[in-house]
């Protein structure tokens, strides 16, 4: 993928229906649209990025909260036509990046225990394993790995392809 194509921006309300698409294709308890337009609007913490080719067409997104020091990733996901191609790494190094700027130190995120492609991406990012959270998750029931990086800092922001809107 040639990541100088593509623009990581803010999220706008007429971006919601392509990111539902990738969010109903991705999760078995998607979030909704009124979620989404909440993250967008009523909370001063979130932070809701994403990914643009050249042509406008959304290819993943990223949403997370700071509050405090303390970062916590809420939601991930790339469309499964553009996943394995490092998309899903740009979006997550687009956030560290932006949540160190913005002064968070630690940071935090629930994965299923049974999603190897995620937690094998944190992994690649220093997250460690934490704790379980048992039967965190319904349909289908599943116990959540709670993943922890404790430290951001080396994730200040550096010269890059990517293209920040
Ligand atoms: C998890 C997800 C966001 C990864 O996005 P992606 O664009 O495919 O990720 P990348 O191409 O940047 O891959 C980075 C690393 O993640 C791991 N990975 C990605 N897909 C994988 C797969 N299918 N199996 C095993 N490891 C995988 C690999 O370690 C990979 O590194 P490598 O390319 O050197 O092997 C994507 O699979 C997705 O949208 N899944 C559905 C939604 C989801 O589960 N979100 C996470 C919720 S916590």
């Amino acid at each position: 993928m040639d990541f100088c194509n593509i623009t990581i921006e803010y999220i706008k309300e007429e971006d919601i229906d392509a990111v539902l698409k990738i969010e109903r294709s991705s999760f078995s308890t998607p979030w909704s649209r009124e979620m989404f337009f909440c993250e967008l609007t009523d909370h001063p913490f979130s932070y809701l990025y994403v990914a643009k080719n050249n042509k406008g067409r959304i290819l993943g997104y990223i949403c997370y909260w700071l509050v405090f020091d303390e970062m916590n990733i809420l939601n991930l996901a790339v469309d499964e036509e553009f996943r394995q191609k490092g998309l899903g790494s740009a979006l997550l190094k687009f956030v560290l990046e932006d949540g160190a700027d913005r002064g968070a130190q630690t940071v935090h995120l629930e994965v299923r225990h049974s999603n190897r492609a995620a937690i094998e991406l944190y992994e690649k990012f220093g997250f460690r394993q934490a704790a379980v959270r048992k039967n965190y998750y319904e349909n289908p029931e599943e116990d959540a790995l709670l993943m922890a990086l404790d430290d951001i800092s080396v994730y200040r922001r550096k010269e890059r392809c990517l293209k920040a809107g």
